[in-house]
């Protein structure tokens, strides 16, 4: 990840945006099939806060001049978070019934190690060489940085409010 170019970094940045997208779809789903209306709120709430990342990082991407990609590249540059991402999704989407306990449980089991290996993914980019290239001519750009950093916080809050959950 640290030998990243700066323009795969932006691609990087551009297919996570995609990511979050579809999580925030698969939140949306499973708060739709909670039963219990709490329940719901909250999966709402980390729906948003994905759909809200998306769109930074896909606006992002686009404003340091990432070209649009289609899903095959996203899945060539976001490796093993891409497909294990996809299936957690596609897992959800198939479901149709009320969710239950026992199933919950274990959504929750594997959503959580999801939003720790995006979180992981978020401070990896930070970390990067290729991110000091890109931003260096633009200092403005040091606020996109803070962004990542924040968004990185709020997927460890994320896993937070899954444990609770998990803990009811
Ligand atoms: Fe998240």
């Amino acid at each position: 990840m640290s030998g990243i170019s700066g323009d795969e970094l932006l691609k990087l940045i551009y297919c996570c945006g995609v990511l979050e997208e579809r999580v925030a779809e698969a939140y949306k789903h499973m708060a739709e099939r909670a039963g219990d209306s709490i329940l719901k709120a909250v999966l709402g709430y980390i729906a948003d806060d994905s759909w809200k990342h998306a769109d930074a990082l896909k606006s992002m991407a686009a404003a340091l001049g990432a070209g649009a990609m289609d899903l095959e590249e996203c899945r060539r540059v976001a490796g093993e978070l891409w497909a294990t991402t996809m299936r957690g999704v596609d897992r959800e989407l198939a479901q149709t019934s009320r969710l239950t306990r026992e199933e919950l449980a274990s959504m929750i089991e594997s959503l959580a190690d999801l939003e720790s290996a995006v979180m992981e993914e978020y401070l990896m980019m930070l970390q990067a060489e290729a991110i000091k290239m890109l931003l260096e001519a633009r200092p403005e750009a040091n606020c996109l940085k803070m962004i990542i950093e924040w968004m990185a916080e709020d997927e460890k809050r994320h896993a937070r409010i899954l444990e609770a959950l998990k803990s009811r």
